[in-house]
């Protein structure tokens, strides 16, 4: 094969490989790209050991993770400690900011269970007028604290962050009924009379 023809830079080798008409040359990385290569693996275990093996909570997800604790705090000081009243859950349900956060909760941990718009997958429907522990609005709090069905229902008593974390997630849920899931379980239970009004 006679391809030295076609190279364009006769002061490059060529390394005698052509295939297809495509011509290989030694024409090596120029020296800062290697340098950067060479620098950027130099820095890789200094930036693991920084931000990951080293000092805890340094790592983007464990600064972000302390970041919606601190934010949840300084909510959590501008209404205090929550009772679980039926007067708190029907007030809290109606605020959406709260039910926000409720819902962000409901997020983290209910999902798998409950599916992401409350429509029910292992657990039932959370959205339609049937329940099967709930007769009022504080069976809620009782049902997410001490867990149902021999576990088959978590209790959440210790498991979530905050008492508020309880008192919202209920409000969220309450909040829930007579809404519209994308795949809604069929009812489980029995149906129960509507929530109280808003004070
Ligand atoms: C591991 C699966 C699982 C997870 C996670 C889970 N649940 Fe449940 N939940 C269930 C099951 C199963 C039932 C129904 C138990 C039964 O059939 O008696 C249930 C029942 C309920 C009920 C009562 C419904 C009714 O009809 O009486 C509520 C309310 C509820 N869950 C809320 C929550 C909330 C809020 C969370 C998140 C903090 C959550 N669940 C997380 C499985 C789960």
């Amino acid at each position: 094969m006679n391809d030295k023809e076609s190279i364009p830079d006769e002061t490059i080798a060529h390394l005698g490989h052509g295939y297809d008409g495509i011509q290989e040359y030694d024409n090596p990385l120029p020296g800062w790209w290697k340098n950067v290569f060479l620098l950027s693996i130099a820095f890789t275990p200094i930036y693991l050991m920084i931000f990951h093996v080293g000092a805890p909570g340094r790592s983007i997800e464990e600064q972000f993770q302390a970041g919606l604790a601190e934010n949840t705090r300084r909510q959590y000081a501008e209404i205090g400690d929550l009772d679980s009243s039926e007067a708190t859950l029907i007030k809290y349900m109606n605020k959406p900011e709260w039910v926000g956060v409720g819902g962000s909760i409901y997020k983290a941990n209910c999902v798998s269970c409950h599916g992401p718009d409350g429509g029910g997958n292992v657990g039932p429907n959370l959205c339609d007028d049937n329940y099967k522990h709930i007769k009022q609005v504080t069976d809620i709090v009782k049902v997410i604290n001490e867990g149902v069905a021999g576990g088959a229902m978590p209790a959440w008593a210790t498991r979530l962050g905050h008492k508020n974390d309880i008192v919202l997630v209920s409000a969220y849920v309450a909040s829930l009924r007579g809404s519209k899931p994308a795949k809604p379980k069929a009812p489980d239970g029995s149906t129960i009379a509507p929530w109280p009004k808003p004070e």
